[in-house]
């Protein structure tokens, strides 16, 4: 029998091959996510010998930056926020490499100029015409960059030419639909690229290697046995000022849709027939397909919203999100979501799946909790009030690892019980952090290997699914009717009902 991890169609998640000589090309390029991720990660993958010697990296943006300008902006990016120069002829090396054009977003001369910077780049620095696209720029001018970098002829050669899009793609499924036509109208799906920096983590990669190399899992992960499955990504920040984005986004298109949604199909889906790309996403798309809002007669069932309103976090007193820099006033953009998902299908029918995501909450942390059915009959007593579940939690991060929570007789002449947990933890293990998500990322997007990027399908479907809800939460509704939370506490108290009417409560983290 041939297993997954022998089989020759297997290309994602294994290899260690390095990229063509190519030009990544970043629009947006004097934003945030260049100078304190892409950069940064791209610097380690340099470090650690994973980037072809040609490299070249050429920022585009609207400022008339030079690119000496350009060089020392990315410089400091990477000693504030990665792991620094460490060797000084490295970043030398390095930054020859990198370049500046500025340009304007929705002018063709613009693409015109870019053209020809890019041929001549060829020229002097070997890299063969090959080039990744990245575009990291607000999601209103996705369209409008693909069409003229379409228009330009710049994408053009599948084999060499490609085009990454960041997250969201689209706003509702109408909105997705149509990007996907403006993107398939100029390339084909095998030449994009649609970022999730989530599908990057070291553990969320790990979640399939979990589920699918290890032969004592499968035949509990069903209706059988789950009782119920929480998926949690809290983080302590706030908006950050990025409000000219988010409160046009919010917590169901900001993190629900993309980051959650792909932690649930990893989680739900059914294994793939190999590790190639598209069996991997197809899997996806099938649970997606199957998934729904658990009440769609009455939403408020089984989805809650929230805002931060001004609390304490760390001992400093913090804003509530209608005073951040750029927020409405009276703004009714969430900040915290919480759903229940069902699965109609033969392996989860019945299961709910509960996932909740918010901002200022009291920690960082993004964790899957598999809660599995109490035994038919307990007949010990427990130590604790209530009897605990056996719980299988996987640790996205921080503190990355999996635990597994199940009962033990206390010692003593009695026979009481209590939970305990047997721990892994990725540090103890491998002695090393994960890597940077964006630079694993990217260097699969220039090997070609579209396995941790989402399809056109799959990001449609995951849309669809949400779509009841977005028709509610987009209506206007009255500030008052939001729900709020104190900044550093685990969200509103409707939060906390959506569980206890189930009998089930959220898990403490
Ligand atoms: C981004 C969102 O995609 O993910 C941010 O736009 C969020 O709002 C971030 O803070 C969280 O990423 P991570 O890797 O810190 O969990």
């Amino acid at each position: 029998m041939v297993s997954l991890l022998e089989n020759p169609l297997r290309v994602g998640l294994q290899q260690d091959r390095i990229p063509d000589p190519q030009i990544l090309v970043i629009f947006g390029a004097s934003g945030d996510l260049t100078q304190r991720k892409l950069i940064p990660a791209l610097y380690q993958m340099k470090l650690d010998r994973r980037l072809p010697p040609e490299l070249t990296i050429v920022g585009v943006a609207r400022r008339e930056w030079s690119h000496d300008f350009f060089r020392e902006h990315l410089r400091e990016g990477v000693e504030d926020f990665g792991g620094g120069l460490g060797n000084e002829a490295v970043w030398k090396n390095f930054a020859e490499g990198l370049y500046y054009c500025p340009a304007n977003i929705d002018k063709p001369e613009s693409y015109q100029k870019l053209k020809a910077f890019l041929s001549e780049l060829d020229e002097k620095r070997g890299t063969r015409g090959n080039r990744v696209f990245y575009l990291s720029v607000a999601p209103r001018f996705f369209g409008e960059a693909t069409r003229q970098l379409g228009a330009a002829g710049m994408l053009e050669e599948p084999d060499k030419q490609r085009l990454v899009i960041e997250k969201p793609f689209g706003k509702d499924i109408g909105s997705a639909r149509t990007l996907n036509r403006v993107v398939q109208n100029v390339c084909r799906e095998e030449q994009v690229y649609r970022i999730d920096h989530y599908l990057g983590k070291e553990t969320v990669q790990n979640l399939m290697v979990f589920r699918f190399a290890n032969a004592i899992f499968e035949p509990l992960w069903n209706r059988q046995f789950v009782d119920h499955v929480q998926i949690t990504v809290a983080e302590t920040v706030g908006l950050e000022g990025r409000a000219g984005y988010y409160e046009t986004a919010g917590a169901l298109r900001d993190m629900v849709q993309n980051h959650l949604m792909q932690l649930f199909c990893l989680t739900a889906m059914e294994a793939p027939n190999s590790l190639d790309a598209d069996s991997i996403r197809s899997e996806k798309v099938k649970v997606l397909q199957a998934t729904h809002l658990a009440d769609l007669e009455d939403l408020s069932k089984c989805a809650v919203r929230g805002q931060y309103a001004p609390g304490w976090m760390k001992g400093e007193q913090v804003p509530g999100y209608r005073d951040e820099d750029g927020a409405s006033e009276t703004s009714t953009t969430p900040t915290y979501a919480a759903l229940k998902l069902m699965v109609d299908n033969w392996r989860w029918k019945g299961v709910p799946f509960y996932m909740r995501t918010g901002k200022r909450m009291p920690k960082k942390v993004s964790e899957i909790s598999i809660h599995f059915k109490e035994v038919p009959y307990m007949m010990f007593q427990s130590a604790a009030k209530q009897l605990n579940h056996n719980v299988l939690a996987l640790r996205i991060q921080p503190d990355e690892g999996i635990s597994m929570r199940f009962e033990v007789k206390t010692p003593g002449n009695s026979l009481r019980t209590r939970s305990v947990a047997m721990d892994f933890r990725y540090d103890a293990a491998f002695g090393k952090p994960s890597t940077e998500a964006y630079g694993r990322l990217l260097v699969d997007c220039m090997l070609g290997d579209q396995t941790l990027f989402t399809r056109g399908d799959e990001v449609e479907a995951s849309w669809r699914m949400l779509t009841p809800l977005l028709n509610v939460w987009d209506a206007p509704a009255d500030p008052k009717a939001i729900p709020m939370y104190e900044a550093g506490t685990w969200g509103p108290v409707e939060a906390e009902l959506l569980l206890n009417c189930d009998r089930r409560r959220w898990r403490r983290l």
